[in-house]
């Protein structure tokens, strides 16, 4: 292997040797041209574990897996490792440091079940068929969308990460529009709204060979956002997707700015599978995560909402906006769940809540705290 300091590190029950020096927990960074690896996305990578188990406890089939830029090649190496099936794993970065890392790596876990790659990820995905993808770039993954969707077979799963949010949540628009043909929004959605541009793009990518898409599990934070979705052969699902695929107003988000105008095109669907959430939380019994209690709890949010509609009001920005001391989470639940109404928390932010409820009935049970 190359030079540079080496770490010995253990995430789940894998150990892995990392380069000391790309041990940061701000991002990505190409300066040194070493492997990358971020400890802080460790429950990122948990949840690829307990989602690629419940690909293989879902499928009758041997399933092949790719980690398609796999820099140490933590998560394939974790993989190939931690889950239980039968299963194949191919790992590519097309870095020849990572191609050396990678290798250590399977030699250090005696992984009999891995192929290493070093390849242009398009050039290989072009070549043959995966049953579940990963990528996970520095910046947007838009630029092997379209190589992932003709390569997945059909109801296998895409998974890839964005840290390009500056460009998804609306702070360059322009970069936004170039890149994923869609207008952002900046406000307390944004987001939720760049989380939705990013499935809007993946679907109209599916929907050219005739496959729809279904997300399954996907979320987003203040660094990055996260999708894992499912694609489905044919017209009909196709047409079913693209259905969920529309540009909207601004005045259609909640608390979003007056003088945004056009939003998208978006994905205006489900963005979680509740039955699945369900069963890859119970998948984390039988798993050693080292990130269990945090998942847990993040779990539970992402199915609490996943039958809400899109998009949500914050409490802060709603008191702001009414000119009201904020009341508590609970008052507002309770009134909105009296008059009938859905209404549950968000992973999107502490202080949000989705609601069916119109605006006008939401400012009505906002106020009514001062009298109640
Ligand atoms: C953010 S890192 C991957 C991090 C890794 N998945 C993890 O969980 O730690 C992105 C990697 O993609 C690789 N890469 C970028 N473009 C590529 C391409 N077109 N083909 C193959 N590898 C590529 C880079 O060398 C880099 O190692």
């Amino acid at each position: 292997m190359s030079n540079g300091p080496v770490d010995l590190i253990k995430e789940g029950t894998t150990e892995l040797f990392v380069y000391k020096n790309k041990a940061s927990v701000k991002g990505p960074s190409l300066k040194d041209g070493m492997p990358f690896y971020n400890p802080a996305m460790e429950l990122n990578r948990d949840i690829s574990i307990l989602v690629n188990q419940w690909i293989l406890n879902t499928s009758a089939k041997h399933v092949h897996i790719l980690d398609g830029l796999a820099a140490s090649g933590i998560r394939g190496v974790r993989l190939a490792h931690e889950l239980s099936g039968d299963f194949e794993v191919s790992i590519n970065d097309w870095n020849e440091e990572s191609f050396a890392l990678i290798q250590q790596n399977i030699q250090k876990n005696q992984l009999k079940n891995v192929s290493v790659f070093q390849r242009d990820l398009n050039n290989l995905l072009l070549e043959r068929r995966y049953h579940s993808i990963d990528i996970d770039p520095f910046g947007s993954p838009v630029y092997f969308f379209d190589a992932a969707v003709k390569s997945v077979y059909n109801k296998g799963v895409i998974a890839c990460s964005a840290t390009d949010t500056a460009a998804l949540c609306g702070v360059f628009p322009q970069v936004c529009f170039r890149r994923y043909a869609a207008w952002p929004l900046h406000g307390p959605a944004m987001h939720e709204t760049g989380l939705r541009i990013l499935l809007g793009c993946l679907c109209r990518e599916a929907a050219r060979y005739d496959r729809g898409i279904e997300p399954v599990l996907c979320y987003t934070t203040d660094h990055y956002v996260r999708l894992y979705i499912q694609v489905h052969n044919g017209k009909a699902a196709a047409n079913t997707s693209m259905a969920q695929y529309a540009i909207i107003h601004a005045k259609e988000v909640p608390l979003s700015q007056e003088n945004a105008s056009m939003v998208g095109p978006l994905w205006l669907g489900k963005i979680q599978k509740k039955t699945a959430i369900q069963e890859i939380r119970t998948l984390a019994s039988s798993k050693q995560l080292n990130t269990k209690p945090l998942l847990w709890k993040f779990l539970d949010l992402l199915e609490e909402e996943a039958d809400a509609p899109p998009f949500f009001y914050t409490i802060n920005d709603l008191s702001s906006l009414l000119k009201v001391s904020p009341p508590t989470m609970e008052h507002i639940f309770e009134h909105l769940k009296q008059k009938g109404y859905i209404v549950t928390r968000t992973h999107c932010s502490p202080t949000g809540f989705k609601t069916n409820a119109p605006f006008d009935i939401v400012t009505e049970v906002f106020k009514s705290q001062r009298i109640s």
